[in-house]
This record gives structure tokens, sequence and C-alpha cells, in this order.
């Protein structure tokens, strides 16, 4: 199974399955003399980690990070300064039950990757969905987290937006709330809706979809490159490999094609600072595959959790017709623990395409 690194610099590998002793990351290619600490890396794990609210899986995983390579440690006993060698970072897996999963050996559950992985490969790791579960984003995190140290002063935020049918009140965002709920949501009005919402759904062992924002600011202009090299490309792509997502936009994304011309086109003036200022920013802070120094916008559907306890029906890899309901513990709304393992890949195309920009223009931005 070939194809587990992306990024041209900062060029990540994940390694691992959900039911393995373990699984991590190395990252090549990170220039040397960062320094970070563990409890940077680990305050971005323990984001996406399992068990945070009744609203995501009660799965147990503390998610710690053990740094294996290419750093050096500072005489303070935290602080690690990168030394540009690869930086291997790993996470053990520590609530593996392989029971819940037996049943489905031999059944191809509905939604999610097992038919495909057999008809691909003649094998697949059953136990948990092996790679294709969103235990391997953990890793993802870690290096995002890492993506994050080598871009600076730039924020990468992430928040729900939407979840089924319920989307917050844009006129109410407000970023301080998303550490304020257990929804990432940045809309405080909106959080006792999909509370009682997603009650509903967890209780009736069902599932349902959602979107996320995630915004860069900060972001230097003149990052990316055309034609093949776009930045939105890259941040579409890779937000795109996370599991379950199903769609991707950039800045108005879909919208624009009911805006005219004059509505669409963010106008340009010159600052008071002296600097170009743009009026508007439909579109997401990217032009030509460049970014222009406004925030960048991308936005990403998640199917519901396919993982549900209503029986389905199915075949099986004898060719029976079966029925299967999933048991086990499960996300009723996968698209909460994606929140920021979205603004890790935004992260990670960023620091790709900083250092990409340095090596080609020979500019510090
Ligand atoms: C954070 C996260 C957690 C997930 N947990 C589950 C889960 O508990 N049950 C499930 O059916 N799918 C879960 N998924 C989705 C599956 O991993 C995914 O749907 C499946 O591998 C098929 O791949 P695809 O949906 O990308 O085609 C999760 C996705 C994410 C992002």
């Amino acid at each position: 199974m070939s194809h587990n690194t992306f990024g041209h610099l900062f060029r990540v590998t994940t390694w691992g399955e959900s039911h393995g002793p373990a699984l991590g990351c190395v990252v090549d290619g990170c220039p040397p003399g960062i320094r970070f600490t563990l409890d940077e890396i680990q305050s971005y794990m323990d984001k996406r980690k399992p068990g945070q609210s009744r609203f995501v899986t009660q799965r147990r995983e503390d998610d710690i990070v053990k740094v294996l390579s290419g750093v050096m440690l500072d005489e303070d006993g935290v602080t690690m300064t990168t030394t540009g060698t690869p930086i291997s970072m790993l996470i053990d897996n520590t609530d593996q039950r392989s029971k819940d999963y037996g049943e489905i050996a031999k059944r191809y559950r509905p939604g999610h990757a097992d038919y495909a992985y057999d008809v691909k490969y003649g094998i697949r790791d059953y136990r948990g969905g092996g790679r294709s579960s969103a235990r391997e984003t953990a890793a993802r995190v870690a290096a995002g987290a890492l993506a994050r140290k080598v871009l600076p002063g730039v924020t990468v935020r992430a928040a729900l937006t939407q979840i089924g049918k319920h989307r917050i009140n844009r006129a109410n965002w407000d970023w301080a709330q998303i550490n304020e709920n257990p929804f990432f949501c940045p809309d405080a009005e909106m959080v006792p809706v999909w509370e009682d919402y997603l009650d509903g759904i967890r209780k009736a062992g069902s599932s349902i979809g959602a979107v996320i924002e995630v915004v860069a600011e900060n972001v230097p202009a003149g990052l990316g490159a055309p034609i093949y090299s776009k930045l939105d490309q890259d941040i579409a792509s890779l937000l795109m490999s996370i599991n379950a997502v199903k769609g991707v936009e950039i800045g108005d994304g879909f919208q624009s094609a009911e805006l005219s011309g004059e509505e669409n086109a963010d106008e340009m003036r010159m600052g008071n600072d002296g600097q170009p200022l743009f009026l508007s920013n439909h579109a997401g802070g990217l032009l030509g595959g460049i970014s222009t120094g406004q925030p960048i916008v991308a936005r990403f559907a998640v199917k519901p959790t396919s993982s549900i306890l209503t029986e389905r029906q199915s075949i099986d890899s004898s060719g029976n017709n079966v029925d299967v309901r999933t048991k086990g513990r499960h996300d009723p709304c996968v698209g909460i623990r994606a929140a920021p393992i979205g603004e890790a890949m935004v992260a990670c195309a960023l620091a790709d395409h900083y250092l990409r920009d340095r090596g080609q223009t020979g500019r510090q931005r």
C-alpha cells in the first residue's frame, strides 16, 4: 500500500494502523533550529482525541506523542530544537478492542472502506478498519503541530459551521467561542441547538454529517505556485484526504456560481498604511494559486459516521447477502473531531509552500 507521504519540502509520511501497537509520522524536511515543546504538540492532539464529550466516541486514547528523532533537548529538559534530520513521532494505541469488530471480519460495512480495500488488495485489516481508520489522523495532527512552528506568525483555526441541517448564524461568529463548547462552534446561540439535536442522534444510535471551515490568518502574500502546485489545489487535496470528507471549497466555493462578476471579484485600494487592501474576500485569500495576504478560507463537508446501530443491507466476502449492524463505540458526528485534523492539513500545506517559496524565490516573507 504505497502513497503514505505528502508534501514536497515539508514532507510527511504517516504509518501504522488502528489496532497495531502504535502509529506515527516521520516529518522529513523540517528546517533546523525550530524550537518547540511536547506540550505544544500535545495541546493539538488533545483537541482531536476521543472521549472529550458525550458527542464524540467514548474510546479512551490518551494520544501521548513521543518524539524519537530529529531534535536536541535543551538544558531546560522541555524545549526541543530541530536538527534538520527526519523527525519521527510515535503515538501508542492503548484502547484496541478487537472483539468489537470480530463479527464484521467477513462482512462489508456499508459506507466503510471494507469492500474497496478487499477488491484492491485482496486482504484487509478488519480490526477497526486498519489503515482506513481515522486513528491514522492522530499522526497528521502531530505533524500539523510542527508545521505551525515553521510558519512565523500564522494562525490556523477551524470551526464547525453546520451539523445536519442546522447552520450557524455567521453574524454571531466569535472565535473565542470555539474553545468554550464541545463542537468548535463559533456561534454561542447554536450550541444548545446542536446539543439537543446530537443527543437525539446519539441515543438513536444514528449519525449525521457536518461542515467545517478552516481559516489561516497572517499568511504572507506570495505562497503557492502556478499551475500544478496551486496553494488552493494542495489545500483541497490534503483536506479531501481526510477520512469521510466528501466536499471541499475555497472562499465562496460553490456559492460563487450564484454571484455576478461585479459581486465576486475582490476590489482593491491602497490602504492608509501604504499596503494593498482588498475590499472583500470571495476568493478565500488565493488568486492564481498564490496567497494574496488575505485570510485563506477553506471549507470541507464530512459525511455521517457509517457505523450506526440500525441494521443495513450488505454482502460478505463469500458473496452472501447479509445484514450489518455496527456495534462498538463511534462518533455520532465525526465532523467534530475532523476540525483539528483540517487545521493540521492546512498548516502542513502552508509550511510546505512557505519552504518551497523560499527555495524558489530566495525571499524570506
Ligand atoms: C475523526 C474521525 C473519526 C472517525 N470515526 C469513525 C467511526 O467511529 N466510525 C465510522 O464509521 N467512521 C468513522 N470515520 C470515518 C471513516 O474513517 C471513513 O468514512 C471510512 O474509512 C471510509 O472512508 P471515506 O469515508 O473517506 O470514503 C471517522 C472519520 C474521522 C475524520
